[in-house]
Formats: C-alpha cells, structure tokens, sequence
C-alpha cells in the first residue's frame, strides 16, 4: 500500500530553517542542503518518485539500463554516483553480472535503505558507501562504467563533476546518465518549471508537513544546464554521446556517452 506519511526520516524542520537561495549558490552550503534533504526524504524517497513521476521513472531507467547494458563488457566494474536506495546500481549490477557494483552517496539515510533493499535480493558485488562524486576516492581509469540517477545536478558544479567521473572511468568505459534539464523554449520553461513548483510543495506538504522538502526540485532545475548544454559538458570532460533519448520537450533526457 502507498503511504503519504515518510517513516523514521530527519526532521523536515532542519531542512525549512535554511535559506535555500544561500545555500544553493555556496558549493559547501549546497552539499549540506542537499545531504540534509536526502536524509529527509530517504525513508519514502521510492515511493514518492514513482508518484510524482506518474510511473514513468521506472521507464525512462529501463530504458537507460537497456541502452547501456547492451554496450557494457563482460562482467564490469560498475559504479553508480548518488546512487540514493541503490535500484539504478542493482539492476544493471545484476544485468551485466558486473565484478563489482560500488554505489556512493552523500547521504547516509539514502544509503541505509540502500542496505535494506539489497538485503531483499542480495546481489554478491554490491557495495555502498557515503561518496562524493565531486571528490572520488578512487584510481584513475579503474571503473568499466558509471551510472548516475537524477544527479549531477545536486552538485554545484557539473563540469567538475563531469571530470572526476571522466577521470574514474577507463578509456572507451561508459557513462550512463539520467536527470531533468532547464527546458530551452522559454515559455515551457516557464509552465513546466511553474508546475513542478505548485506539484513539488504540495507534495513536500502531504508527505512532510513542509513544502520546501519537495520544492528544491524545480529551483534546483532552474538553475541547471539545458540538454544541448549538458552534451556540450560531456564533450569538453571527454565524452562523446552514443545513444540520447528527451522526454518531457526537453526537460528530461537519458544519455550513454563513451570515454574517449
Ligand atoms: C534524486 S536522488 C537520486 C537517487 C537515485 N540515483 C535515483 O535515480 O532515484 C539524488 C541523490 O544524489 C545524492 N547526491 C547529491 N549530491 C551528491 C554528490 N556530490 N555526490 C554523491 N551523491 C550526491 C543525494 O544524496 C541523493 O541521494
């Protein structure tokens, strides 16, 4: 049964007492805004995507999994960056029969229902561990492929973002990537963004008694890169896109790029 109530989650007070504006353009305040929201909203983080998204989340990663697992080497070194309750990093982990599976994570309630989750349907490579994918504590070109779920636009710089990951993963390695982009045309910007502000407090209410829990989401895509600006990123990190997919007129797009 879906519950609109979060259980055993952070105090949404700590998050509603922070000024979102500061926060979002400090890159330190950013990353405790954004761990403080994540540990929040880790307890019913599955269910309210699956909600908000009216059940096309777990079609746009199918469709990312798909694309990727059918370019990825035997048995891979697969990392996944904020990897939140880790279904991104145990579906492809268990479709590539990957050697290792690492899923990283700046908050640690994400990673604790990542833990309860892989308990279910325990998958041997499967490791998770608190990680920023700013700063990754890994040797250069030692991973086969990256996936990251709605999250190099948590960070507060996507460029460098893009090149730790390139750093990580080896030459000819993968980078699969799923997240919401800034719309190019103006006025859908303006309705789509205007709609997941009424959608996202409301259901930053219902679910946690304050609506800035879930209104992050589209302040934080206002200030983010368009698609074509996202792909130009890629190609300065060292990336050249293989496979693309938009949805939503541009306000969400999938991508496999390979390292050159
Ligand atoms: C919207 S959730 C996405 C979770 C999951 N990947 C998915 O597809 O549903 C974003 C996640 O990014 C994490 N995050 C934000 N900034 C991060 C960073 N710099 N390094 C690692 N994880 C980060 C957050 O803690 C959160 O769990």
């Amino acid at each position: 049964m879906i519950s609109l109530k979060a259980r055993n989650g952070r105090d949404p007070k700590e998050l509603a007492v922070l000024d979102m504006d500061a926060h979002l353009r400090d890159e330190r305040l950013k990353q405790k805004y954004v761990s403080t929201m994540f540990d929040i909203l880790a307890p019913g983080y599955d269910t309210f995507t699956r909600v908000f998204s009216f059940g096309m989340d777990r079609g746009w990663k199918e469709q990312l999994i798909r694309e990727g697992v059918a370019r990825a080497p035997q048995r891979p070194r697969l990392l996944d960056l904020a990897c939140g309750t880790g279904d991104l990093c145990a579906a492809i982990a268990r479709r590539t029969s990957a050697s290792l599976a690492l899923g990283f994570d700046l908050s640690e309630r994400m990673l604790e229902e990542a833990a309860r989750r892989a308990a279910l349907t325990p998958e041997p490579a499967l490791r998770f561990a608190v990680g920023n994918m700013l700063a990754l504590a890994l040797p250069d070109a030692s991973i086969d492929m990256v996936s990251i779920g709605y999250g190099i636009r948590n960070t507060h710089e996507p460029d460098r973002a893009l090149g730790e990951i390139a750093r990580v993963i080896r030459p000819g390695g993968l980078l699969l990537n799923l997240d919401f982009y800034r719309p190019v045309n103006a006025l859908w910007r303006e309705l789509y963004l205007g709609y997941m502000s009424v959608a996202g407090n409301a259901a930053g209410w219902l679910w946690h008694r304050e609506p800035v829990t879930y209104g992050y989401l589209s302040p934080s895509i206002r200030r983010y890169l368009t698609m074509p600006a996202f792909e130009e990123a890629l190609g300065r990190a060292g990336f050249v896109v293989e496979w693309r997919k938009r949805f939503l007129f541009g306000a969400l797009g999938l991508h496999v790029a390979r390292r050159v």
